[in-house]
């Protein structure tokens, strides 16, 4: 079922739901028609249109909170408290470092550092360029072969020295 037309507020203005960007209305119903039977559904139509945008952004929190019956603040609560969740497009590559204990044992903490150096950001932020951005994680899988890190959904890369991470972010740069 579609949410009923609601108003609200993106960029300061008042407008209609039905106004809202298609991409945005869509991934949102889809997300509430997959999951509003749920316990919790909240988290995982977070995810879905996330997955879908790349982002959440605050005009999706509006349809959110009205499809589960919630009030903005708390969808918006629940968005802005886990850092997972963007509200801003990501960059053209996401690059995740994995920040567990294992890693960390192998390297881990110079790599991130490195890596925010170099890329001249923070966790969570994207570079000038728009090319990449930078994201921590909480363990790969790839635990024996830290440090490790992920390059966008599925590129999975262990024993990543400095070096090795210069060359990656090159290639992604050029493959954008
Ligand atoms: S601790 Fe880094 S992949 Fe598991």
């Amino acid at each position: 079922m579609k949410p009923a037309e609601i108003n609200v507020t993106v960029d300061g203005a008042r407008r209609k739901s039905a106004d809202l960007p298609a991409p945005v209305r869509q991934a949102v119903e889809q997300a509430i028609v997959a999951n509003r039977g749920r316990p919790g559904a909240l988290m995982p139509i977070l995810h879905a249109v996330q997955e879908a945008l790349g982002h959440v952004p605050p005009d999706a929190l509006a349809l959110i909170a009205q499809g589960l019956n919630l009030t903005r603040a708390e969808a918006h609560g629940v968005a802005t408290f886990y850092p997972h969740f963007r509200s801003a497009p990501p960059g053209r590559t996401v690059v995740r470092i994995c920040r567990a204990e294992a890693c960390q044992a192998l390297g881990a903490r110079a790599l991130e550092a490195h890596a925010k150096q170099t890329l001249g950001i923070d966790f969570h932020e994207t570079t000038g360029d728009g090319a990449i951005t930078l994201e921590p994680v909480y363990c790969l899988g790839n635990c024996g072969c830290g440090p490790s890190l992920l390059v966008g959904h599925d590129e999975l890369h262990a024993r990543v020295t400095p070096a090795a991470f210069d060359e990656l972010i090159k290639t992604a740069r050029a493959a954008t």
